[in-house]
């Protein structure tokens, strides 16, 4: 699986973590930075993660910042982006089971590396339910293709 990798200074230290884990299960990883701790926007990492997702360059993003919200804001803005903010083990499995998130956005001043580790794992490894969970993806889609005011 070729996994896309972006963070801000405040998720930089647990990305790098996260590139270790990944690359030791295997993956390919698409690092698209930051390179440090040094203050950087959130949506300026956000956008190649899930632009290479939306593409199909990449299988998968995952994001992290201080808190994983404007991350995961930001990502969700692109089409075909479904991310997922995740702090617990139970959201992590429930949302590839019902909605299919191919982005994952954790925060890092919210939770320590271990949970976010195992958070990663299951996250990869749990596959999409399918049946009555697709046709909410469909209308999510739906709602994507028209305009709204
Ligand atoms: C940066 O200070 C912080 O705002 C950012 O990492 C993130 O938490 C935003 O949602």
């Amino acid at each position: 699986m070729k996994i896309a990798l972006g963070a801000d200074h405040g998720g930089f230290q647990l990305k790098e973590e996260i590139k270790k884990l990944l690359q030791s299960m295997n993956m390919e990883v698409v690092d698209v930075g930051c390179d440090c701790e040094q203050s950087v926007d959130y949506p300026d990492y956000a956008l190649p993660v899930a632009d290479k997702v939306a593409g199909g360059e990449c299988d998968r993003g995952i994001l992290i910042c201080g808190t994983g919200i404007g991350m995961s804001i930001a990502a969700n803005k692109i089409k075909g982006i479904r991310c997922a903010l995740v702090h617990d083990l139970f959201s992590a499995k429930a949302t590839r089971e019902h909605n299919d998130s191919n982005v994952l956005a954790m925060g890092a001043r919210v939770i320590g590396p271990g949970v976010a580790q195992e958070i990663v794992k299951i996250w990869l490894e749990t596959e999409f339910t399918g049946g009555r969970h697709s046709q909410r993806l469909d209308k999510i889609a739906d709602i994507e293709a028209k305009e709204h005011v």
